[in-house]
């Protein structure tokens, strides 16, 4: 907050800083939340204090908006001159009246599909008169007139641009989307992606675009090209494309608009779990960036992951804190990730506030593969999840704990950086962290909060079935095998309990219709496969029908036109390592709240987080559970939270992780709420849209205030 207000200062003495001065007035405006996770500090605080620890248990509904079209929403809606925008399952922008839930306008123009993509909120821009609310769909960046939500006619190609205008040519007919919202600075707004996880992504590249024009204004390139530093971290042709990709941020950014600096973390390098034809260290993947928001220029990086073989994408925007350390007030950017460490840098030079050392990590045995012998762990804080499982590890509540142990038992199980095995390999902390997308809430006094997942996930490394017509004789079978099996699994079978719906007996459950539809439009979580010929759809869908493949499909020909692209080896699926009931392996807790003091690097507390109200039913202490979206912290006292499969949305002391109310939601709010006051009244809102975790689906926004 300090921060923003001295850029004010400064802009009265250079003007050049004139437009930073008008975000720091706006945050002076502590009653809204005007940007992605309450500002660009991403620190999901709000000063406001009507709400506080003495009255929270008073909070009522305030009023409920139905977006009617259910399904997954994780948007963290942003409230701008009393008018609350956000966004529904099926990628409809709106805006609403922030203090009675009425809607003021709704973009229903659907580009033709029905899309499902989970964007985490919008973006609004303003300089005089021209108010702007950006936001993406499909592989476009559009630009909606914040007061009527009429297309901007004049930025970009009629009002959007595409998000594909940076990444060359290779990316033309790649999987390209983003559902985090962009960064603004100045007259730039800056992008997150997300790609492909496989061999056939799209470069990751770091693009800013104008805000009014929509033209591209820099590129950084995360996957180095010749020349530049980092491109020896790679083998010479990754930067080609071919099959390398990724390396992208789709968590988000957060900026210091008075140093210019955009802080930008970055996912894995693709193909996401076999590395053997990205031998190195490769950078910028899995890298905090601290770019110049101006230009993109590479001021300083730190590397979390070398050479990531376990998909340990930085999962959430960095927060940018002001901590003091040996005595002295640091501008700092701290860094969750999923495999539970919090890395803090001094925000200008990128030097580590506590020691990070780098640990040795076990050899991979998959062939090809060489694994990173080496993986920076920082010495304080404590990591926030667990980092290992034995068999005293196991979850004491299941009825099959002894299969469990032969399961462990036959399974690499080597710490938190174990490379994936044929056996089979406990990813602990799981694929989804630790820290995921919510992200960690920071208040002014340098105590971080972060919800974090217990969950162990069971995956092998196999091969890939190959083109070699005598040992894969279905054409159908070969493509999924290629596209669909890391989710639904080898056998169709899917993984309710990850939100993977099974594939068998699709004959007797979906049209064909609504199946293409999936593939080609995608679904919720899973991304739309445009880039399978018309023959490779129809192989796939005889494939998944039982049917024989059409006449067309002479076995030895071959799939794709990539197909010398696909990885030697695929996982087994994004599977969870549960028993038999689909409870965790692992013993409780399943998820936890932390608070830890960054100035001193000690934990304050850490509470078990969420419930599987049956096992409570059953007088099983509270086991936690996983959660997706994060927290919201108030000069109020308050910490703020959904996210969690029970529905709930509670409310705690942060001071010391006591829990003082909670209510029922009408779904599932796996997103971050946002706080906000008009007309002198404080209101909470959250999205619900269940779906995840086989959680109800829901379709609206709830906001709570305390009674007249
Ligand atoms: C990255 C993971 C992922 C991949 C890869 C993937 N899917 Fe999915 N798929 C999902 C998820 C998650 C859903 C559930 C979406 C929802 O309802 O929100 C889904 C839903 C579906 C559905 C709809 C089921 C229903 O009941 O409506 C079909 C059909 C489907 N997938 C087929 C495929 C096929 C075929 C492929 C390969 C071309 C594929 N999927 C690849 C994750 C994936």
């Amino acid at each position: 907050m300090n921060v923003n207000f001295r850029a004010c200062g400064l802009a009265v003495v250079f003007f050049i800083f004139l437009s930073a001065c008008t975000d720091s007035d706006n945050k002076i405006k502590s009653s809204e939340w005007r940007e992605y996770l309450g500002g660009p500090d991403r620190n999901h605080y709000s000063m406001l204090d009507q709400i506080n620890i003495s009255n929270v248990s008073r909070l009522i509904k305030a009023w409920e908006y139905h977006t009617g079209d259910s399904g997954q929403i994780q948007c963290n809606p942003i409230i701008v001159n009393g008018v609350l925008y956000g966004i529904t399952a099926t990628m409809q922008p709106f805006a609403l009246n922030a203090a009675t839930g009425k809607e003021l306008w709704r973009q229903r123009d659907s580009l033709g599909t029905t899309w499902y993509g989970n964007l985490r909120g919008v973006v609004y821009w303003e300089q005089e008169e021209d108010k702007r609310i950006l936001y993406t769909k499909e592989s476009w960046l559009h630009a909606l007139d914040a007061l009527t939500g009429k297309p901007i006619l004049t930025f970009g190609d009629s009002g959007k641009v595409s998000l594909r205008t940076g990444l060359g040519p290779t990316a033309e007919k790649k999987f390209v989307i983003s559902n985090t919202p962009g960064t603004v600075f100045e007259d730039l707004i800056v992008m997150p992606l997300r790609v492909s996880e496989g061999t056939d992504a799209a470069l990751g590249y770091i693009q800013a675009f104008n805000i009014k024009t929509g033209k591209l204004a820099w590129v950084f390139k995360t996957i180095p090209d010749p020349g530049q530093p980092g491109y020896e971290t790679w083998p010479p042709e990754a930067h080609k494309n071919s099959n390398v990709g990724a390396a992208n941020n789709w968590s988000g950014m957060a900026v210091d608009r008075k140093r210019a600096i955009i802080y930008v973390p970055t996912g894995s390098a693709s193909f996401d779990f076999h590395g053997g034809n990205r031998k190195g260290s490769n950078l910028y993947a899995n890298t905090l960036l601290a770019l110049n928001a101006r230009n993109g220029e590479r001021l300083w990086h730190f590397q979390f992951v070398h050479h990531d073989i376990l998909d340990r994408d930085a999962p959430a925007p960095p927060n940018l804190l002001t901590v003091t350390h040996n005595g002295k007030k640091i501008d700092a950017v701290a860094q969750v990730t999923k495999q539970g460490y919090v890395f803090l840098f001094n925000r200008e030079t990128g030097e580590p506030l506590f020691p990070i050392e780098e640990k040795p990590v076990p050899p991979s045995d998959i062939p090809g593969e060489e694994a990173w012998p080496t993986q920076p762990v920082p010495v304080k804080p404590e990591p926030y999840a667990r980092q290992a499982i034995t068999a005293n590890d196991l979850n004491p509540h299941s009825k099959y704990v002894n299969e469990l142990e032969e399961k462990l038992k036959k399974s690499r199980n080597e710490g938190p950086f174990t490379p994936l095995s044929k056996q089979g390999t406990v990813v602990f902390p799981g694929l989804d962290g630790g820290a995921e997308w919510g992200g960690a809430a920071v208040d002014p006094g340098g105590v971080m909060y972060i919800n974090s997942s217990e969950m162990a996930w069971l995956i092998s490394l196999n091969e890939t079935a190959t083109t070699d017509s005598k040992k894969m004789v279905n054409p159908g079978e070969q493509v999924y095998a290629a596209n669909c099996s890391s989710c639904h699994g080898s056998e169709r079978k899917g993984n309710a309990a990850s939100g993977f719906p099974s594939l068998v007996n699709l004959n007797n459950r979906l049209e064909k219709q609504h199946v293409l539809n999936a593939i080609t439009s995608g679904k919720g979580m899973m991304p739309a496969f445009k880039r399978l010929s018309d023959k490779e759809l129809s192989d796939l869908v005889a494939f998944l029908y039982g049917e024989k493949p059409g006449a067309a499909a002479a076995p030895k020909e071959p799939v794709g036109n990539d197909n010398d692209n696909k990885p030697p080896y695929s996982i087994s699926g994004y599977t969870k390592f549960l028993d038999k009931d689909g409870y965790p392996a692992v013993a409780p807790p399943w998820g936890t709240l932390n608070a830890i003091d960054l100035n001193t690097g000690e934990y304050k507390w850490k509470k078990v987080f969420g419930e599987y109200p049956e096992l409570s039913a059953k007088g099983i202490p509270q086991t936690g559970s996983e959660s997706y979206g994060g927290p919201v912290v108030t000069a109020g006292g308050l910490l703020i939270i959904a996210g969690t499969k029970d529905r709930k949305l509670r409310a705690y002391n942060k001071d010391n992780g006591e829990l003082i109310w909670e209510t029922t939601l009408p779904a599932a709010g796996f997103a971050t709420p946002s706080t906000y006051e008009v007309n002198g009244k404080q209101y909470i809102v959250i999205a619900c849209g269940g779906t995840k975790l086989g959680a109800a689906k829901g379709e609206s926004y709830v906001a709570f205030a305390l009674p007249d």
